[in-house]
């Protein structure tokens, strides 16, 4: 069988779209689990793009051991220059430089001929050859270039030096019939490598008409060696292709597509729930393979077929993709031993001081809470991860309301020791909360975002709040974990203004 390799661009392409953003932090450890999942490369970002997004790629290059760390730039020197030095401590680094080769896109967007893009992508991969042994070229909107001039845009990166090319439907224009026709087209035309060996031949599908999976499994049927895509499918307008969703398509239906990847799949679940809590959007429950309900078995007739044998209506089970049962569960008096014992088996290698941190919550909750399931001990284990400088700390809270007076909240913090209180009215209690912290940090941003959902189910279940803050350009997400929902709510507006603060 083929081998497969998946090109994660969550941290360049995905967190390009609105409300995706991710600060340098919450890149490192999504980059880390990436490298956990087995990706072949992951594309940290796009350095000349801004001296943050500079840093970031430094620090995932940095941190990644055995993975191939790529960042993008546009066919220019300054770009690349920029892109070769964020790339510095990489162990395993690829340039992937990028320019369009449709006309709309050269007419309108570039406005330079077809003779000028040919041009600089001599002149811009040649360039990255002498900066990286490891250069990818994408034409951009190839869907829709003209297929002659693609091919000639292709081979003059192939000429140069580029060991992949990379075939993006930018737009999500194409059908799966025409990209299996391009992509063997290519296949067949494309030139070789200076020492014989064929190019790896890359797809990146956007998913504007919902096609993006079947497209980029017909480039593979056709040819294609590496697909581009992201975890959950974030990106741009509709998205991009759900890594995901390919890959329990390959092993799921290997024998059809001939063809495999170097994915631990046990690590999926964890991934799509990390990605989902970093950026604050829920997966929603019919998504394909992570969605809540991917599993769930509703009608009668269903969940006895599946009693008797799963295979009659589960095409993979849960546990491959790392999903285990939630019914063992820990309590006040499991102990340390136990507690990292599961933390371990649900595949988290967490560093002393984020353990400690994450068993000091894991006992709060068991205080609350008569057991603790593995969604919780999830929950508990991600949040504390993310724990940033706390400028301000809770303190504590009354909240006051009802259907015939108006809210108020009473909100103390702690900074360093010191406790400052304020009171505020305002449209419900968290509103009034959230006013009353306004006024203690005297920060200037805006809420854009609030969403609440429950980790568990019953009535004590854990309650997980996302706030999104702007302020400026930036975004920063906020979240707050308890079984108290205004608790959660204050503790997720905090984390987001600390955020602000420590930026
Ligand atoms: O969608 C696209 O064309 C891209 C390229 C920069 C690879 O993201
Ligand atoms: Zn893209």
């Amino acid at each position: 069988m083929r081998k497969i390799k998946i090109f994660d661009t969550t941290l360049r392409d995905g967190e390009q779209a609105p409300g995706c953003t991710m600060n340098p932090r919450e890149k490192l450890e999504l980059a880390r689990q990436l490298e956990r999942l087995g990706v072949d490369v992951v594309e940290a970002g796009f350095p000349v793009s801004s001296p943050d997004d500079a840093q970031a790629v430094r620090e995932v290059a940095q941190a990644l051991t055995h993975t191939t760390v790529a960042a993008l730039c546009r066919a220019v020197r300054g770009d690349v220059e920029a892109a070769a030095k964020a790339l510095e401590p990489a162990k395993k680094p690829r340039l992937h430089i990028f320019i369009a080769t449709s006309d709309l896109h050269l007419r309108e967007k570039l406005n330079i001929t077809r003779e000028k893009a040919l041009e600089m992508i001599a002149e811009s991969v040649a360039y990255a050859c002498t900066r990286c042994g490891d250069v990818e070229f994408s034409a951009e909107d190839a869907t829709r270039s003209d297929r002659e001039f693609l091919l000639t845009a292709l081979n003059t990166a192939v000429d140069a030096g580029a060991s992949t090319i990379n075939v993006p439907d930018t737009v999500g224009y194409i059908t799966p019939e025409e990209m299996g026709e391009l992509i063997a087209w290519l296949r067949e035309n494309l030139h070789r490598k200076k020492d014989g060996s064929p190019v790896t031949l890359s797809v990146h599908c956007h998913n504007d008409l919902g096609m993006a999976v079947a497209n980029s499994l017909a480039a593979i049927r056709a040819g294609a060696d590496q697909v581009e895509g992201t975890i959950n499918g974030i990106g741009e307008r509709a998205g991009n292709v759900a890594l995901e969703e390919i890959i329990m398509a390959l092993d799921t239906r290997g024998q059809l597509y001939q063809a495999q990847t170097g994915i631990n799949l046990r690590q999926i679940y964890r991934t799509c729930r990390l990605v989902s809590t970093v950026i604050g959007q829920k997966i929603p429950p019919n998504k394909p393979v992570v969605g809540r309900n991917a599993f769930n078995h509703e009608a009668g007739i269903h969940q006895h077929g599946v009693l008797k044998n799963p295979l009659t209506y589960e095409i993979m089970s849960p546990e491959t993709i790392g999903i285990y049962d939630n019914d063992l569960v820990l309590g006040k008096h499991s102990g340390k031993h136990a507690f990292i014992q599961r933390v371990e088996e649900l595949g988290y290698t967490l560093p002393g001081e984020l353990l400690e941190r994450a068993f000091t919550r894991f006992l709060a909750l068991a205080d609350r809470k008569k057991t603790v399931t593995n969604k919780d001990i999830e929950a508990i284990v991600g949040a504390a991860g993310y724990t940033i400088p706390e400028t301000y700390k809770l303190h504590s809270f009354v909240v006051n309301s009802g259907t015939v007076i108006s809210a108020t909240a009473v909100v103390k913090l702690l900074r360093d020791g010191e406790e400052m209180e304020h009171v505020a009215r305002g449209d419900g209690p968290i509103d009034a909360a959230f006013k009353a912290i306004d006024r203690i940090v005297k920060v200037g941003f805006q809420l854009v975002n609030y969403s609440i959902h429950s980790v568990t189910e019953g009535e004590d279940a854990q309650g997980e709040v996302v706030v999104k803050l702007r302020q400026g350009n930036h975004t920063v997400t906020g979240r707050g974990l308890s079984t108290d929902i205004f608790e959660a709510s204050l503790k997720a507006y905090l984390n987001a203004v600390n955020k602000i603060i420590a930026q």
